[in-house]
């Protein structure tokens, strides 16, 4: 299985000559580097919303994948839904995934299990890929609640999966689930901190989420489950030598396309 490196950019750069000089500059690295970097892993970037066309004008001919950091809960396609941005439209101008559930979305906007079960919906409906996030905050942590968080965290894939087989035949759904989820697990306390969980913990904590997966479906034994929270080049390397870890989700790192490439690599050689 191909690692999975995703930038999520969050609300940054403030330009769109800022957005378009990182990509150049990531796509002069991706052709420069000596390995075939986006060959050897999956690459993937989640600019903001109005910056997702040109950075898909710029990616579309190239490996790189492109994500959206949120879709609305109310449709999957259009209605009277003001300053809302639909899973179709969003298809419909090239983007392949959307990430789902960020701590920073839980804790900005009050995302809980049921509104993410419509975004999940809509997101499958339409064909796009989730990057389902998870994670425990410091306190949880703290408190020895991790896996306890995670449990009800990931009760909204079980429902999900419940909802999907009622709207897609068997191998739709088996088909989706095997191609188009990942669970990124971040720990909240990690997030732009610079504290970073050991990889044994972060290797026992992304067992306990397959080991819960698979209790709703045998087919999520697979699913990629990646790591995110102050990932950088030189943490890298050890989150790659985890067989439980499939990729990670960057934030600050990948705001520089040296940073985000070196973490590629790291990958690239798995
Ligand atoms: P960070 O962000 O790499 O800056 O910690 C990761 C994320 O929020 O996805």
């Amino acid at each position: 299985m191909k690692s999975w490196v995703i930038g999520n950019w969050k609300l940054n750069p403030a330009t769109v000559s800022a957005v378009e000089t990182l990509v150049d500059d990531l796509l002069a690295q991706t052709t420069s580097s000596q390995t075939d970097v986006a060959a050897q892993c999956q690459m993937m970037v989640a600019p903001s919303l109005l910056h997702l066309s040109p950075v898909q004008q710029k990616i579309k001919d190239t490996q790189i994948q492109l994500a959206t950091q949120d879709v609305t809960a109310l449709t999957a396609v259009s209605g009277a839904y003001t300053g809302d941005v639909s899973a179709a439209q969003l298809k419909d101008l090239g983007v392949q995934w959307s990430i789902i559930g960020h701590s920073e979305r839980r804790q900005y906007y009050q995302e809980d299990n049921e509104l993410l079960l419509q975004k999940l919906l809509h997101c499958a409906s339409q064909g796009l890929g989730v990057i389902l996030c998870v994670g425990e905050s410091e306190a949880e942590f703290d408190a020895g609640d991790t896996e306890q968080v995670l449990v009800e965290q990931l009760a909204v894939v079980k429902t999900f999966l419940q909802q999907l087989l009622s709207q897609l035949n068997t191998e739709e759904v088996d088909n989706y689930i095997s191609n188009q989820l990942i669970i990124a697990y971040e720990p909240v306390w990690a997030i732009g901190t610079g504290k970073v969980p050991s990889v044994d913990e972060v290797t026992a904590v992304h067992g306990f989420i397959r080991q819960q997966l698979q209790v709703f479906n045998a087919k999520l034994v697979q699913t990629p489950i990646i790591y995110g929270g102050s990932v950088k080049p030189d943490n890298a390397a050890n989150f790659a030598a985890s067989e439980q870890i499939n990729g990670v989700l960057v934030g600050g790192a990948a705001l520089q396309a040296q940073s985000f490439m070196e973490i590629a690599q790291a990958f690239a050689v798995k």
